[in-house]
């Protein structure tokens, strides 16, 4: 016969058990549209009875938001489900994956990894917490081409910054790119609700919103486009810094140029992927714009906003690209003056339009390629920041420094991470600083009142 302790202790520890099963733990893999999908999984979830815990094996739950983009992204996650998964085995928890990764495998996913109880793709988070709810595995992998989430209050982390989705999906297809086929078509959140949104950012207490969206200047909702929407944002109290990725440079219009470099809170600062310097390259890739028009863009910009800073994405190692090719990429970049570069070798992806075209670029010689467009980005950076020393730039102060006690870290207007001796400011002010330090990657100085 159980004794009365006997049963408070089996009670308690179903009660326990109840409450394990609600809690959750979420990674976040790849772009920022991924960290602003975990907030609204995290917004789904918690409207859903479900709450946030900081340790995989105390959740009932255990979700990795995934990337599809490159072989290697996958990769990484492969291993840390597998290892979640092994670590859990004696526990009732459920395992998933989310996202792009999740879209692009689907159910197989489900059969190579064993332990594996269910996938949703990046239009599936509205139902989640009632599969979640139901017993046993589930697959949630319908592509929805109205699915904008728009009513769906995503929850934000801490900090200065936070992120807006302002569209959802692609319809560019370059040929090297798995997006369009995991994210879906393009589509674009009315602008109404992102005002509301704005404003609740702002009451919220962040000082910067980050507009988001695969090709975000395409936005594009009865009428409003992305320069309207720029100066919408600006329109903000409260708000006092707005950025945007990633746009594309062949939806950049003469409007989304002049909204910014009307409005002073639209950062000076355009990350514009060019991914190859090469006409046929860029051809081959279906990019949309040609080497030309790219730098009559840089130009208008460069003519327009002032100091802005440009940065980009680059592929090396497209199936076609020649030693020339490739040198070209290296010229342009170095005309340009890229402030920062995003490089990666090119990755065959299943399902896209250059899957079925034969590589001709060793994966020696991609390597060979992208340390050497590293290399000269790293000087390149570094020159460019040296031009930086003596000079006041403003910093919206966002964290205690991770080398430096007493010091704080932030961004300038043209993104550059300023770590600084704040001399008594505090994190969320927008102070001067003086640089007195400059490197590749990181500007050093003080705050002057
Ligand atoms: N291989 C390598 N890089 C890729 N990107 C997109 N698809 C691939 C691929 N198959 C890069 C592009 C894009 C960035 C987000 O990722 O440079 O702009
Ligand atoms: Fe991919 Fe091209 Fe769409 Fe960017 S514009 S998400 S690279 S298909």
């Amino acid at each position: 016969m159980q004794s009365t302790a006997d049963k408070q202790d089996a009670g308690l520890s179903t009660v326990a058990e109840a409450s394990r099963r609600r809690g959750f733990y979420l990674e976040t893999y790849g772009c920022q549209m991924n960290l602003a999908d975990s907030e609204l999984i995290q917004g789904v979830l918690e409207k859903a009875g479900y709450r946030p815990v900081a340790d995989p094996l105390d959740a009932g739950v255990v979700l990795l938001n995934t990337c599809a983009i490159r072989e290697h992204a996958e990769q990484r996650v492969a291993q840390r489900v597998r290892a979640l998964i092994s670590a859990s085995r004696n526990s009732r928890v459920r395992i998933g994956l989310a996202g792009c990764m999740a879209q692009h495998h689907r159910e197989k996913l489900l059969a190579a990894i064993p332990g594996l109880d269910f996938v949703v793709g990046p239009d599936g988070y509205r139902g989640l917490g009632e599969l979640l709810n139901a017993e046993g595995s589930f697959a949630q992998l319908r592509l929805d081409r109205d699915e904008t989430y728009a009513d769906i209050s995503p929850v934000r982390g801490e900090g200065t910054r936070a992120w807006l989705t302002i569209m959802r999906g692609c319809n560019r297809f370059c040929t090297f790119c798995v997006v369009p086929y995991v994210r879906g078509r393009e589509r674009s959140l009315p602008a109404p609700v992102l005002l509301n949104e704005l404003r609740s950012i702002a009451e919220q207490g962040y000082k910067e919103v980050v507009l988001l969206g695969q090709t975000v200047n395409a936005y594009d909702h009865d009428g409003v486009d992305f320069a309207a929407l720029l100066r919408m944002a600006s329109s903000v109290d409260g708000i006092e810094r707005v950025r945007f990725t990633s746009p594309h440079p062949a939806d950049m219009s003469a409007r989304d140029i002049e909204a910014m470099a009307d409005c002073d809170k639209v950062m000076p600062q355009l990350h514009l992927p060019l991914q190859s310097g090469s006409d046929s390259v860029l051809k081959a890739m279906d990019r949309g714009h040609d080497m030309e028009q790219y730098m009559r863009l840089v130009e208008q910009v460069r003519a327009s906003v002032d100091d802005v800073a440009l940065s980009t994405d680059i592929i090396v190692g497209f199936p076609g690209e020649s030693e020339s090719d490739f040198e070209a990429t290296s010229a342009v970049m170095d005309e340009v003056g890229f402030d920062h570069a995003y490089m990666f070798k090119y990755s065959r992806r299943e399902r896209t339009r250059a899957e079925d075209i034969e590589e001709t670029v060793s994966e020696e010689e991609k390597s060979a390629r992208l340390s050497r467009l590293i290399d000269e980005q790293q000087e390149r950076a570094r020159s460019i920041n040296e031009r930086m020393l003596g000079q006041l730039t403003q910093v919206l102060a966002e964290s205690p420094a991770k080398k430096q006690a007493g010091w704080l870290a932030g961004k300038n207007p043209q993104y550059k991470t300023v770590v600084f001796d704040p001399h008594g400011a505090a994190v969320g002010e927008l102070v001067n600083v003086k640089i007195e330090a400059t490197g590749p990657q990181t500007l050093r100085g003080e705050r002057v009142v």
